[in-house]
């Protein structure tokens, strides 16, 4: 018996997350499980209401689930970034999920937009460090009236720039990224372990020719974790001349490790090369506490309740999900169905086919039975 938490969420998050847990229901009645799924009302629809983003109370419940199954957040009554950085970052953050591992993999049968190449060729896994870089959260924006604190960076950094503090017309903004050596280490460790038991090739993304104190600092940790690992070829790229190489030879790569923004971005990029959003799915891992697994497309509020939406993305971030229990076989049948049911047409709207979300979930879960 295992317990997992679920979070709908926002848009078609509810209708995805039922997709994928019929579909995990499915796999552990063939290979022997049960999951009792808890849910919890976390979202747009009960910010709105009451106000509440994620409570100490939601945090301390979630804490006793070893994984908790993401929809998607985001809704057009909400301003940008408050259910996102109050909700879904939030969770990353407080439950320390320091890897997010989001496969980049063209399954037999679906198109890519990449001339030539085919399933062969597309298949790596991005570790994107989680917890730090720009999405540590410290900035600020301010007025003239309250730039004591401009005039010291400006003073400090020579910033060019002519500022009247006694007027509001003037205003600045900046944002700090921050890498830790603990934080960076973790993550490219993780890297590197994932690439023993695959094609033994690690490529670092960063921007270390212009940022040179953040990411020069990830570059020294790269340098140093890879002196461990002899049997593994290590390489660095520029974050731009890595979107080149996605796209004109995908093949080279097998594991590639990368801070929290520049993960961010290439995954969007890696999510079209194996087929599009509706395909793409993450997992936020903390591998001794709770993760979290989620497709990574949003929630796409205009679908919301139409029954259209792609579930394949939700029930592969569900495959990784029984992974990380430990269901390893339960995992692969997941997986192994989702191709045979995309090999038999059976698929949505996005993929060109006119299958409802419910639909392709079930013979998903049909497939998995009979398997
Ligand atoms: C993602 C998303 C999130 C991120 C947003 C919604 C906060 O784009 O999971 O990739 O930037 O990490
Ligand atoms: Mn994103």
């Amino acid at each position: 018996m295992h317990r997992v938490a679920v979070i709908g969420g926002d848009g078609i998050g509810p209708e995805i997350i039922e997709a994928g847990t019929r579909v995990l229901d499915a796999a552990g009645e063939r290979y022997g499980f049960d999951i009792s799924w808890q849910r919890f009302d976390i979202g747009a629809e009960r910010y709105l209401e009451t106000g509440m983003l994620l409570t100490e109370d939601d945090l301390a419940e979630l804490a006793r689930y070893p994984a908790i199954y993401f929809g998607a957040i985001g809704d057009d009554r909400v301003k940008p970034g408050i259910l996102e950085k109050g909700i879904l970052l939030a969770l990353r953050f407080a439950f320390d999920q320091y890897i997010n591992l989001r496969p980049i993999r063209l399954l037999r049968g679906v198109q890519t937009p990449l001339a030539g190449k085919g399933p062969e060729d597309i298949d790596f896994l991005v570790v994107r460090e989680n917890t730090e870089d720009f999405y540590v959260g410290i900035g600020s924006r301010l007025q003239g009236r309250e730039a004591k604190e401009l005039e010291v960076i400006r003073d400090l950094y020579s910033i060019r720039f002519d500022l009247d503090v006694e007027s509001d017309a003037d205003e600045i903004a900046y944002q700090i990224g921050v890498v830790s050596r603990e934080g960076s280490e973790r993550a490219i460790r993780y890297a590197f372990d994932l690439a023993m038991r695959r094609r033994k090739k690690v490529t670092s993304v960063d921007k270390a020719n212009v940022l040179t104190d953040i990411y020069g600092l990830w570059r020294d940790v790269f340098g140093q974790v890879a002196a461990g690992y002899p049997d593994v070829e290590s390489e660095f790229n520029f974050v731009d001349a890595v979107t080149m190489w996605f796209v004109k030879n995908p093949e080279w790569f097998d594991v590639v490790v990368t801070p929290n923004m520049f993960g961010d971005i290439i995954t969007d990029l890696g999510a079209m090369i194996q087929g599009g959003l509706g395909l793409a799915p993450g997992g936020n891992i903390n591998p001794g506490g709770t993760s979290m697994f989620e497709p990574i497309h949003g929630s796409a509020p205009k679908y919301r309740g139409l029954g259209v939406a792609n579930p394949v993305a939700t029930i592969w971030a569900g495959s990784m999900l029984l992974d990380h229990l430990g269901e390893h076989e339960a995992a692969d049948a997941v997986l192994s169905a989702i191709e045979a049911s995309i090999a038999q047409g059976v698929v949505t709207k996005d993929m060109g086919g006119s299958v409802g979300t419910m639909a392709v979930a079930e013979h998903i879960a049909a497939t998995i039975l009979t398997s």
